[in-house]
């Protein structure tokens, strides 16, 4: 007996018992594609958010979002998940806080990507942290961070820009350097320049980037939050990609400690562009003094560049990294990406 000949018996044997089964499975069919476009009663509390032309409804648990049931709509412009000022800073962590992951039961992806499950998020930002083994602030960044940027609602990645090699860090040229690798992973609304000894002491303190370049670290504690002089931009700056690229981003010729971010203020100045702040009330972060060392000395030379003619945008910056003698490489770790760059500096000239 053939198989089609078999079937064809056991069908006309058992005819009541196979239209029995063909209408339990269009039953179940029906009930599932019914269930994807309403919301489950699962006893969660939802919440309804809006856009202009779709209103969706999600489920949360202790204001988790749990479940997306339609197509997904723009995050609201203030996330609902933000407190205000944070009461705890764990400053003495010294461990990475694995359980951010989500190989360990956490959210974030590998590479230390993240975006909201249940809305579309209004900034895609790049976090570049520079980084030269301050392994402990970098965990203590991470563990803190992480949570607030998710709270804000941002599609975020952070990337730790890592300078390996033995010669002076020259912050500017990473960040170019880095700059650049971010967009081989996305085209971003927003480039972060984040130090990694900042930890923000407010979740309100927004990440996205406004329409003009900011300053962020306005408040640190380590100068009683008060802005040491008006020209002072280190820390945390924000920037489209227009305008980094209109600016040429960092000038390339700061090794060692000190003024690049100076001269960066008089790059966007030249460029026509405004800075603005945020207020200081809101704009607070408390400086992770562990493990603090400079490997560089505060940098004379460094500070007769900041008005050189050498250093404005036109001659040199994101678009002469290629004069630079570089090495990278990029991988993905659990909670960041890292892009490590082995830069040299060619002695007895300052490219
Ligand atoms: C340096 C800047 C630094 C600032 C605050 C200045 O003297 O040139 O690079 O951000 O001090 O520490």
């Amino acid at each position: 007996m053939t198989l089609c000949s078999m079937i064809l018996y056991y069908v006309r044997r058992f005819k009541r018992g196979f239209v029995l089964v063909f209408i339990l499975y269009s039953v179940m069919v029906i009930r599932k594609l019914c269930c994807d476009f309403s919301i489950e009663e699962t006893g969660l509390s939802t919440k309804t958010y809006s856009n202009r032309e779709k209103w969706i409804t999600v489920n949360t648990t202790n204001g988790t979002p749990a479940n997306v049931v339609e197509l997904l709509a723009h995050c609201p412009d203030v996330s609902p998940f933000l407190v205000g000022q944070l009461e705890f800073v764990d400053i003495n962590a010294t461990s990475l806080n694995l359980n951010l992951s989500i190989y360990y039961g956490g959210e974030v992806e590998l590479g230390g990507f993240w975006r909201p499950k249940y809305c579309n998020a209004r900034k895609k930002v790049a976090f570049l942290i520079p980084f030269r083994n301050r392994w402990e602030q970098l965990n203590t960044f991470l563990n803190h961070m992480h949570p607030i940027f998710q709270k804000q609602q941002l599609d975020y990645r952070i990337f730790v820009i890592e300078q390996t090699g033995k010669d002076k860090f020259n912050k500017g040229a990473i960040y170019n350097i880095g700059f650049k690798e971010t967009l081989k992973y996305d085209d971003y609304d927003c480039h972060v320049f984040h130090d990694v000894d900042l930890l923000c002491e407010t979740d309100t303190n927004y990440y996205g980037c406004p329409n003009s370049p900011m300053h962020l670290s306005v408040g640190i504690d380590k100068f009683n939050y008060t802005l040491p002089y008006k020209g002072l931009i280190g820390g945390i700056q924000l920037f489209s990609k227009e305008h980094y690229l209109k600016i040429n981003g960092y000038s390339n010729q700061f090794w060692g400690w000190g003024g690049e971010d100076d001269n960066l203020f008089r790059r966007i100045r030249m460029k026509g562009l405004k800075l603005i702040r945020p207020s200081i009330d809101v704009a607070r972060y408390k400086m992770n003094q562990n493990n603090h060392f400079r490997s560089d000395g505060w940098s004379q030379a460094n500070h007769r560049l900041i008005y050189n003619r050498r250093t404005r945008p036109v001659v040199d910056g994101l678009t002469t990294i290629d004069k630079l003698h570089f090495t990278i490489e990029t991988r993905e770790s659990l909670l960041y990406t890292l892009v490590s760059i082995d830069l040299r500096q060619r002695k007895g000239r300052r490219t």
